[in-house]
């Protein structure tokens, strides 16, 4: 079988956690790894892909000519490096666990604790991946990701169509060997038309089957 080439492209993915600061030592966060965001970025650069990696913090490290990481902290961040790149790419990949809420403020100083309770305000943080659908291009693709808990088709495919996604990569919590830190993922791809399932394999290859769905809907 001849590679499916993606030489030529550009893909702008979102990766990992986001970190969102109550004070200098704390911070709201996720059980995010970035594994099957990275694992996808190197499956697009070894296509020949040129590959920006905006990446929430993470452990993991990647090395590949094509790829250019781009480190941030917030989700705040994440979306002023998204609009930097966005314009530009082919194909979009929301695989970022952004975390939703933010402190309203950040202390300045360490939070000591002085009360036996502690009340924290949080804001909305932007969503991404919506902001982008709405700018998004007759020949850009965009991908997101969805963890779901319960009505996890229905949510995805509300998800979809809200955020203007060409297809949403579903992953139910309810999955053994599922979701956040396993080096296994199963999922379920929802386009509009279309549903496809997956059995419970490595990320790394869970990655080729997405890369090559993408690569079907860019030329076919
Ligand atoms: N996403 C994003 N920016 C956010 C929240 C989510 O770009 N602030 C993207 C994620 O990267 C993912 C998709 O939107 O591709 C769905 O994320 P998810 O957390 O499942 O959905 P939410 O819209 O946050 O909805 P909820 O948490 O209520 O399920």
């Amino acid at each position: 079988m001849t590679e499916k080439s993606f030489k030529g492209k550009t893909v702008l993915l979102t990766a990992g956690p986001t970190h969102e600061p109550i004070d200098p030592v704390r911070f709201i966060g996720n059980h995010s790894t970035g594994k099957m965001g990275y694992a996808l970025a190197e499956c697009f650069a070894q296509r020949g892909a040129k590959v920006q990696l905006v990446s929430g913090p993470t452990n993991l490290r990647t090395h590949h000519a094509n790829i250019e990481v781009v480190a941030v902290t917030t989700a705040d961040e994440m979306y002023r490096a998204v609009l930097k790149y966005a314009e530009a790419a082919d194909v979009w990949v929301f695989a970022a666990a952004v975390a939703d809420y933010r402190p309203k403020t950040m202390a300045d100083k360490k939070i000591k604790k002085d009360g036996d309770e502690l009340t924290i305000e949080l804001v909305k943080n932007v969503d991404i991946a919506s902001a982008l659908g709405k700018q998004k291009k007759e020949w850009q693709f965009s991908v997101g990701f969805a963890l779901e808990t319960h009505n996890e088709s229905a949510n995805a495919r509300e998800k979809l169509r809200k955020k203007n996604l060409n297809m949403i990569v579903l992953n139910s919590l309810n999955d053994p060997g599922a979701g956040f830190a396993h080096d296994t993922n199963q999922v379920t791809i929802i386009e509009e038309n279309a549903t496809h399932s997956f059995e419970l394999k490595p990320k790394s290859e869970l990655a080729q089957d997405i890369v090559n769905l993408i690569w079907e809907r860019l030329h076919g």
